[in-house]
């Protein structure tokens, strides 16, 4: 059964491939089905606003994730807002500036505490869905290291990890215990494959 991927963006697919792709056969959001408008307040609302639109556009098995990253001394923000937390079109650089900016000299780690956290919604035609989640805890560090990975990762270090920020990490190191890979594994378990 191939699964449509809702996703453009080539390093999340990636990651979902480089998990997820021997199990499954993942096809690529076809192009001419449009980005949907993410404006629900939670992951699990603008992951499912992306599996319907693309269930209903191809008649196909769809899997979306939203996710990003919750910082607890700015009261769980950029959260939902991560992908443009420094305005429409923001790059991952802006968007970094912007948090470091923010928390200031706040002290590392304790209150720089916060977490990734992934939502994953897998949906069917006749409207069944699985829903995943997955969390990785770390503080936000106080510049960036590393060339790797995307969007936050030169300024997060997870509590799981030996200090290094998700940057600083390989692929495989990341995805053990990243807040992607763990929903994906949450998927995985669920479906029994
Ligand atoms: P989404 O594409 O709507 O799920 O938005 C996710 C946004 O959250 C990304 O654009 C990044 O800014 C941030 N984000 C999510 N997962 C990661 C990650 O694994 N590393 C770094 N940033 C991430």
């Amino acid at each position: 059964m191939p699964i449509v991927l809702a996703s453009a963006n080539p390093k999340k697919v990636a990651e979902l491939r480089a998990v997820i792709g021997d199990r499954f056969e993942l096809v690529p959001r076809p192009a001419d089905v449009p980005d949907v408008v993410e404006d629900a307040d939670t992951f699990v609302g603008n992951a499912r606003l992306k599996a319907v639109a693309l269930v209903e556009a191809t008649g196909r098995a769809a899997l979306a994730d939203d996710s990003g990253l919750e910082v607890d001394a700015l009261d769980g923000r950029p959260g939902v807002r991560s992908a443009r937390y420094a305005g429409e079109g923001a790059t991952d650089e802006d968007n970094v500036a912007k948090l470091l900016d923010e928390l200031g000299s706040v002290d590392a780690p304790g209150g720089r505490a916060a977490r990734f956290r992934c939502v994953i919604v897998l949906r069917w035609p006749d409207g069944r869905e699985v829903v995943t989640e997955g969390t990785c805890e770390g503080h936000i560090t106080a510049g960036p290291s590393g060339e790797g990975g995307f969007g936050y990762d030169p300024v997060f270090a997870p509590d799981d990890g030996d200090g290094r920020t998700f940057a600083e990490m390989s692929g495989d190191e990341k995805h053990a215990i990243s807040h992607r890979g763990r929903a994906i594994a949450a998927l995985i378990a669920a479906l029994g494959a």
